[in-house]
């Protein structure tokens, strides 16, 4: 049973807890920077600090993904919703962000709005989210969930007296899952939902490579130091003697692969210490260490894997620029 806490009339559910995140990171660094070629998973960029890098990013000219999302709800929430039918969302990596009162509003405009489940690994974003939302929709039950969308689907709260759920997964961060990851993942969802209940994915569209590129190697620097955001993390939570300003930023379009990788390039010969692991690992001056995958889509591809994993794709919205997709599914049967 997940402990239980309550926030206003509304209900946290967690699933996860602060040690568990830490022996979970523990157990994924050693992996990774053992493994050669050597890796880091992207979950770890987000501390209070990444989160905050991630907003930068967000607002950086070169980075469309964002705003290309947001186009999409602006001009087509409405009927997104009503498409649905649902009467709860479901909103998976929820933060505290503006499409989700979108996609509030449109299913309150709809068939009415019952129930707002937001999941997501930090407890203070969700208990910040729920009660600004607490003020903004007054009648919303909210029913949060702290848990990692990678072990904790199938335990998806079910709404009470039969509603209908539409669970958001936005921003693309389907593609910092590689193909077997993704259809795991779409797996474990349908798991932990019941027939008639839709899935919105949002997916970067493959483009120009040059534009892709830009968007993770931006003029700024933003991304480079979100990149290195996840040294600190090692530095502060593991304590790892790592100077991030010894490694260099590095993003390429892995064109077999069809996604964007970031690295970062040891610029010298070097040793990291990792104290709470005990573990000593050295780096070749030029050295990557993988940190992030981003995988691009095409429009087809995104309701073939959808279909093969038991979705049933209704409809798909582009912005006007043919950048991102937002694609509703219906699971016919659970
Ligand atoms: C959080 C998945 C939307 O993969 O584009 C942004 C994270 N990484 N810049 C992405 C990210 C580098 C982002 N998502």
């Amino acid at each position: 049973m997940p402990a239980r806490t309550r926030t206003r009339d509304n209900r946290l559910d967690i699933h996860l807890r602060p040690e568990e995140l830490r022996e979970t990171l523990r157990r994924d660094v050693r992996a990774g920077l053992t493994a050669t070629p050597k890796t880091l998973p992207s979950k770890y960029f987000y501390d209070a600090r990444g989160s905050a890098l991630f907003v930068d990013i967000t607002r950086l000219p070169e980075y469309y993904p964002t705003r290309a999302e947001a186009a999409i709800l602006a001009r087509h929430a409405d009927e997104i919703a009503a498409v649905s039918g649902a009467d709860w969302l479901v909103e998976l990596g929820s933060g505290a962000s503006e499409k989700t009162r979108r996609l509030l509003h449109a299913l309150e405009a709809g068939a009415g709005l019952r129930g707002y489940v937001p999941f997501d690994v930090s407890a203070a974003a969700l208990t910040e989210a729920m009660d600004a939302l607490a003020q903004e929709f007054p009648g919303l039950e909210q029913h949060g969930v702290v848990g990692d969308f990678e072990r904790h689907l199938p335990a998806l709260p079910h709404p009470p007296r039969g509603g209908t759920r539409m669970v958001a997964f936005l921003g693309s961060t389907i593609g910092n899952l590689d193909p077997g990851e993704r259809a795991r993942f779409l797996d474990d969802l349908r798991g932990g939902l019941a027939a008639g209940d839709t899935l919105l994915l949002g997916t970067d569209l493959v483009k120009d490579t040059g534009r892709l590129v830009a968007a993770y190697d931006d003029a700024a620097g933003v991304t480079a130091e979100f990149n290195r955001n996840v040294l600190h993390v090692l530095r502060r939570e593991l304590g790892a003697d790592v100077d991030p300003a010894d490694f260099e930023h590095v993003a390429v379009w892995n064109a077999a692969d069809r996604w964007i990788e970031m690295r970062l390039r040891a610029r010298r010969d070097l040793e990291v210490r990792v104290a709470d692991l005990g573990l000593a690992v050295r780096f070749a001056a030029g050295e990557e260490v993988r940190t992030e995958i981003s995988a691009k889509f095409g429009r087809e591809q995104v309701r073939a894997e959808l279909a093969a994993a038991g979705y049933t794709p209704l409809r798909q919205w582009t912005d006007p620029d043919g950048d991102f997709a937002l694609t509703l599914a219906r699971l016919d049967q659970a």
